[in-house]
């Protein structure tokens, strides 16, 4: 028997059922950090009627439900009101000052997940009196994040760490005036929307948008081997216009990418990056 190649069932299993994702639906995890997606998959192995991974192929190839179901399993959505919320009082604090020189500010927010980083962001530019003069871009390849992103009723939970990290981020009023309680329920005020775009958008797959002043990428990039890394960072590099500010997640970083001349470390603490090469 040949012995040259050396790869677990397991892993072989796995790379045929990311391939006939990808050749079925174009939705690419082919190079997503391994551990973390192996233990999903495992999971959603789990709490599922299949034996083994290869089993769940047939079906996947036939029923774009299975696929939906393995998109959420895969994906990890978790986020909070202001999470981290230095990075939002650095932000607000160093960065606001200097989006008020234009009269015009494009912003995305590129893996927004279920769209608590969006709201977020949009109260402080709000109380900043900037929102007028936004255009907001908020983007996941999750469908359902996205929808529930676009709907912004939450789960009541979210009000109390949410009103802790507003006042630690700098909040300059009442938490409670950016939403109302329903049952169990908060839903946000309704014109914090009125300049937030949300869409289903691959940083994988898809192309890059054009102009943005700020780009927020946070805690994504930490699901991606090296190779996706750097070639998600090429994309959001070419979004930003010179200038621009760039966000990433606390352990993320662009110091080994293939972009990191493109850009002075405005944060080394809180990740923020500005653009100053023209390309
Ligand atoms: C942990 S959440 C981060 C949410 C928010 N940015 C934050 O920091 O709280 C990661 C999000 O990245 C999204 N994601 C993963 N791969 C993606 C891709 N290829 N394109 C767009 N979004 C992706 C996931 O669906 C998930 O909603």
């Amino acid at each position: 028997m040949n012995k040259i190649h050396n790869v677990g069932n397991e892993e072989i299993e796995i790379n045929l059922l990311l391939e006939a994702i990808y050749q079925k639906y174009g939705y690419d995890f082919r190079n997503y950090s391994r551990p973390s997606l192996t233990r999903r998959i495992g999971n959603f192995l789990q709490n599922s009627k299949y034996q083994s991974i290869a089993e769940i192929i047939p079906d996947l190839l036939d029923d774009v439900t299975v696929l939906k179901n393995m998109i959420n399993a895969i994906s990890v959505t978790v986020t909070e009101m202001y999470r981290d919320p230095d990075f939002f009082k650095e932000t607000r604090e160093k960065i606001f000052p200097y989006l008020k020189s234009y009269p015009r500010i494009n912003i995305w927010h590129a893996g927004c997940a279920t769209g608590e980083e969006v709201y977020s962001f949009a109260i402080m530019l709000f109380e900043e009196q900037l929102y007028d003069r936004c255009n907001i871009y908020a983007t996941d390849m999750n469908e359902q994040s996205v929808n529930i992103a676009k709907e912004a009723i939450f789960p009541i939970d979210i009000i109390k760490i949410g009103t802790e990290n507003y006042r630690k981020a700098g909040g300059k009023h009442s938490f409670t005036d950016y939403y109302y309680s329903k049952f169990d329920r908060v839903i946000i005020d309704n014109n914090l929307k009125n300049n937030i775009t949300f869409s289903t958008h691959n940083l994988v797959t898809d192309g890059c948008f054009n102009q943005m002043h700020i780009i927020l990428c946070r805690n994504v990039l930490i699901y991606f081997n090296k190779d996706l890394q750097d070639q998600v960072l090429q994309l959001l590099t070419k979004s930003l216009l010179y200038n621009g500010i760039f966000c990433l997640g606390p352990k993320e970083s662009i110091d080994f990418s293939s972009v990191s001349n493109d850009f002075e470390t405005l944060s080394k603490i809180n990740k923020i990056y500005k653009k100053t090469k023209a390309r």
